[in-house]
């Protein structure tokens, strides 16, 4: 196969492209506008390879759609580009509203038109996947439940209400113009090559400098933690074997506080890099994200059972490798901050 990964530099995208090139015969065309998030660094392992090809192009441009499309003729679109970062919505939704929303529309009919061109066992075969979030679902506060497939959407931030909308614009292009559509709504991911806004790698490289760890609120907002290469296998899997129309909601099974995050990435260094502290000396509570979601929680039930996929790191082993990682990797962290963000509180 070929397939076009829109987001391809960012943080899932990348291991997603890693993953297809080491694993897989098929062939990769990133397409990736490059924001503060992209980096092509994070490709370096496989950058050589005659079966990647980069075009740096925004998806919200409709004419250099069109000519990646008719020049790459790919088999699958996997559309991860998107503004990810809750703060960042808060402190400016257009730019989410812009790509999430008019891009993943752009990207619809772009694709839509090269689709119609196709021969009838070419449209067959064709598949649009839609990268999305668990978010979209709200919150499970004060609840055991967890976010089937069927549950509805119930947004709480400008970032999870973009994504929803995306959602539904995917759904919409396969129910009105039978584009062959697939959507996956994924739990929080952690692993190497993530931005340094983010939790886990911010508390890393937070407590590696002796820098306090913030945790919003009291930390005890609940997430479930998925290995971004469990992800990525996850995501190969659906675009290859997932039904035409279905959604699938993935997940790691480890629910865990933001609390119990931050210490077990304390716990980790103290082992890694013992100081003369406790990195747990470090943690500081500082004011919670304005509308800020309490529980989130995935039933993996679905991709489990029809597609055979199950996470092979546990947040233990997962956290472990990720730890290591950026300790290796300290100059990709260096480069990627580039002067604009320096670990500084957004979205307040
Ligand atoms: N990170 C998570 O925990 C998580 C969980 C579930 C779903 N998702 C979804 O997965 C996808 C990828 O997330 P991520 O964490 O890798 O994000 P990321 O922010 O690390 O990467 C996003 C990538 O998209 C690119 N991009 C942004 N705007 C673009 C545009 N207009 N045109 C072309 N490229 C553009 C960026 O340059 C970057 O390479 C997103 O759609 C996100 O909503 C993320």
């Amino acid at each position: 196969m070929k397939i076009l990964v829109t987001g391809g530099a960012g943080f899932i995208g990348s291991a997603v492209i890693r993953h297809i090139i080491k694993n897989t015969q098929d062939s990769v065309i990133n397409l990736d506008k490059l924001t503060y998030a992209g980096n092509l660094e994070s490709l370096k392992e496989v950058q050589d390879s005659d079966r990647y090809e980069f075009e740096h192009v925004d998806i919200c441009n409709r004419a250099e759609l069109d000519r990646v499309l008719a020049q790459h003729k790919p088999d699958a679109v996997m559309h991860l580009a998107a503004e990810s970062h809750v703060d960042r919505s808060i402190d400016g939704p257009a730019e989410f509203i812009e790509t999430n929303i008019v891009g993943t529309y752009t990207l619809l009919e772009a694709a839509r038109q090269y689709w119609l061109k196709l021969s009838q066992n070419a449209q067959a075969n064709f598949r649009f996947h839609h990268i999305s979030t668990d978010e979209v679902y709200g919150d499970l506060e004060g609840t055991t439940d967890l976010f089937t497939e069927t549950t509805s959407y119930e947004p709480s931030s400008p970032y999870s209400a973009s994504k929803a909308s995306s959602d539904h614009l995917v759904r919409a292009w396969l129910r009105t113009y039978g584009l062959p559509t697939v959507i996956t709504n994924c739990s929080n991911n952690y692993g190497p090559y993530h931005f340094p806004e983010k939790l886990i790698p911010l508390v890393i490289l937070n407590a590696l400098e002796g820098k306090d760890l913030p945790i919003y609120g009291k930390g005890e907002q609940i997430r479930d933690w998925l290995y971004v290469e469990d992800h990525a296998r996850a995501l190969y899997k659906v675009v290859t074997e997932g039904e035409v129309g279905e959604t699938y909601n993935i997940g790691g099974h480890n629910e865990k506080k933001n609390i119990e995050v931050v210490e077990a990435i304390c716990h980790t260094l103290n082992e890694l890099v013992p100081q003369s502290l406790d990195y747990k000396e470090l943690i500081t509570f500082v004011k919670d994200r304005p509308g800020h979601d309490i529980r989130y929680a995935i039933d993996a039930s679905k991709i489990e059972k029809e597609l055979n996929w199950r996470p092979i790191e546990t947040f233990e082993t997962g956290l472990k490798k990720t730890v290591e990682w950026y300790l290796a990797n300290s100059e990709w962290c260096k480069r990627v901050q580039d002067g604009s963000y320096q670990r500084e509180r957004l979205g307040t």
